[in-house]
């Protein structure tokens, strides 16, 4: 019985280390009131700067894209090893501060309690929940790494890309043609700036013409809106700061902002297509999908149990050799 049961949990280790021992109720002892406090501290960002919301998803989906959802996209100065800050993918990405003041009022609270990697996915749920979009059940246990990749943000999915190679990063940590599609539909609110769209407004890809794919009123206000490379236009022109379906609308009536974005509903004979068709067509369809594939994109490849760390600033592993740092914030 008593080696039956340890045969039992060794299974377990064993087929789950890599995924999802994440569980809602993960902080209920140790602090009963981290939902609270990341809300308030959210809506207290929004209050101050309305892309705060935008800011801090944004900051979730570029963490798990590289090496799992674990932190490590915050880190400063991973010892040996060079930043994923630093990478292409996180080149001018804003919002660091917004988590450091988050992760300040949950140490109150709850001293080394609660990962980075948690509080990312728990400020996004309530990100787009305060700005209109759906509102799910957080999972947590996540912990923070103490490592980066910078390749792998050199390698996070491009404005540049066709299809064919998003579907692939997509489907490189577990996420599929409905994900990335749903998961997109975040560029409902917040902004890009011009460097990431400029090549389609006029002589796209060498062709001596705008993007084909691109509405021309819409390029005329681009036009007109990009006073330089690093102007930051709304991604969603409808309703900009309003988390709502109006991405895909926009998609369909080709007014997606970047060529990552149109290329769902513009590339010929693709899945995608009827997918963004369905999400422009009844907003519950795109709050359902994108509940779900939020928990699914914040589920890639975790470090739970005794992996990783719980780290007090979430800019810096914790100290060399002592698990009591006191190089706190
Ligand atoms: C499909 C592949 C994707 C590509 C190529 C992409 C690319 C970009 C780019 C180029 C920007 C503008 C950055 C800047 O101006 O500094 C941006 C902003 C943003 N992205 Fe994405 N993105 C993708 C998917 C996602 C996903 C999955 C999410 C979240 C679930 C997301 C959320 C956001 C948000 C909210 C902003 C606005 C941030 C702000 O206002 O500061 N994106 N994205
Ligand atoms: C970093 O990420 C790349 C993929 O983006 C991978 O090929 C490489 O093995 C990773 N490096 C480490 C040290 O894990
Ligand atoms: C994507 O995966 C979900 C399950 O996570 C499934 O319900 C859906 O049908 C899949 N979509 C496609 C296009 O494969
Ligand atoms: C468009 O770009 C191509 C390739 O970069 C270049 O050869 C061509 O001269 C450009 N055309 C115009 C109208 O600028």
């Amino acid at each position: 019985m008593g080696s039956f049961s340890f045969f039992l949990s060794f299974l377990c280790v064993f087929f789950v280390t890599s995924y999802a021992q994440l569980t809602e109720n993960f902080y209920d002892q140790t602090c009963p009131r981290l939902p609270n406090i990341v809300r308030r501290e959210v809506k207290r960002a929004i209050e101050t700067d309305i892309r705060a919301g935008a800011k801090l998803i944004r900051f979730h989906f570029h963490d798990c894209f590289v090496q799992g959802c674990d932190g490590s996209v915050l880190l400063e100065d991973p010892p040996g090893f060079e930043t994923e800050l630093n990478g292409l993918g996180n080149l001018g990405i804003q919002g660091i501060e917004i988590i450091d003041a988050i992760k300040a009022a949950v140490e109150i609270e709850c001293p080394g309690v609660v990962s980075c990697a948690d509080i990312l996915a728990q400020a996004s749920k309530d990100s787009v929940d305060v700005q209109g979009g759906p509102s799910w059940r957080v999972l947590y246990g996540r912990r923070d790494s103490r490592t980066a990749n910078k390749t792998g943000a050199d390698n996070l999915p491009s404005p540049f890309e066709n299809l064919d190679p998003l579907v692939k990063k997509f489907a490189d940590v577990g996420l599929n043609e409905t994900d990335l599609v749903a998961l997109s539909g975040a560029h409902t609110f917040g902004r890009s700036r011009c460097v990431f769209f400029s090549g389609r407004l006029s002589n796209f890809s060498g062709s001596g013409q705008p993007d084909p794919t691109l509405d021309p009123t819409y390029r005329q206000e681009l036009l007109s809106a990009c006073t330089s490379q690093d102007t930051r236009v709304n991604f969603d022109p409808t309703t900009p700061d309003k988390f709502d379906k109006n991405y895909f609308t926009n998609l369909r009536a080709n007014k997606g902002l970047l060529q990552s974005d149109q290329v769902l509903h513009s590339t010929q004979g693709a899945k995608t297509v009827e997918i963004v068709r369905l999400m422009a067509l009844k907003q519950e369809t795109f709050f359902r999908q994108f509940r779900l594939s939020m928990i699914k994109m914040g589920n890639i490849k975790p470090l739970t149990g005794s992996q990783g760390e719980i780290r007090r600033n979430c800019r810096r592993v914790n100290d060399l050799g002592s698990e009591t740092g006191h190089d706190v914030m």
